[in-house]
């Protein structure tokens, strides 16, 4: 009996350690994915970061996109961004709403602000099923 103790503790310590190391190891090496790996903080998509973040720092669409001189489309827009979608279409000269959203995210990688900040993270507009495979884009309600 003595002797199984003197065993058993050591090998559960050992076991503890082991297994504390590889959650570690775990954690260090695996990406942060939004919504597979890691909780997602952006679920809404476009207007969880265009939002009114306070203290002078208005990120909301409506303002972007009246500095950008776009036509006032605050009216015709409830759900972000499906509603942009009824212009911007592919083949149109509004040109598609996934080459408009991508362009401005993307461009100018050294200094654009949403690889700088949001590591350029597809997953912050996309989800993708891992059950399924499918991916689509996020939508929420406009915030203005
Ligand atoms: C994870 C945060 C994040 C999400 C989600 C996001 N954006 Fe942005 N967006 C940014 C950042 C940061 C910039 C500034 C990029 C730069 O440095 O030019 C930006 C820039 C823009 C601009 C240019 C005007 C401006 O405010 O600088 C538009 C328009 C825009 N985003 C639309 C969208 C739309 C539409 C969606 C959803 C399909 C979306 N964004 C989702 C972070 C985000
Ligand atoms: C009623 C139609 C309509 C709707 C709805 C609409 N747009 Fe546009 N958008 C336009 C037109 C027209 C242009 C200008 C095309 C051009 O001449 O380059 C434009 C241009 C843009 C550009 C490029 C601006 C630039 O200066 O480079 C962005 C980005 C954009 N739209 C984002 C959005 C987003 C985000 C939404 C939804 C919140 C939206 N649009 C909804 C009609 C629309
Ligand atoms: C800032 C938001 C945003 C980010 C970040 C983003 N996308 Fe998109 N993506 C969109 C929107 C909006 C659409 C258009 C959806 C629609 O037409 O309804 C789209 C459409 C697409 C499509 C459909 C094909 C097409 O051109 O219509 C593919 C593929 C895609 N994205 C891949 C990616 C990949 C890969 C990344 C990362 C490198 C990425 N996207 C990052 C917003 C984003």
């Amino acid at each position: 009996m003595k002797r199984a103790k003197q065993i058993l503790v050591p090998s559960l310590i050992a076991l503890f350690v082991l297994g504390g190391a590889l959650a570690l190891t775990w954690a260090a090496d695996t990406p942060a994915l939004s919504g597979i790996t890691v909780e997602d903080e952006h679920p809404n998509g476009c207007v969880d970061c265009h939002r009114n973040a306070g203290e002078g720092k208005d990120y909301r669409l409506n303002g972007a996109l009246e500095e950008m001189d776009h036509p006032d489309v605050s009216a015709l827009v409830k759900t972000v961004p499906q509603d942009c979608g009824m212009c911007h279409k592919a083949g149109t000269p509004t040109g598609s709403l996934s080459l408009r959203v991508h362009k401005i995210h993307y461009e100018e990688p050294s200094e654009n602000h949403f690889i700088a900040y949001y590591q350029g993270e597809c997953l912050a507009c996309h989800t993708l099923n891992t059950a399924t495979g499918v991916m689509s884009v996020k939508n929420g309600p406009k915030n203005w």
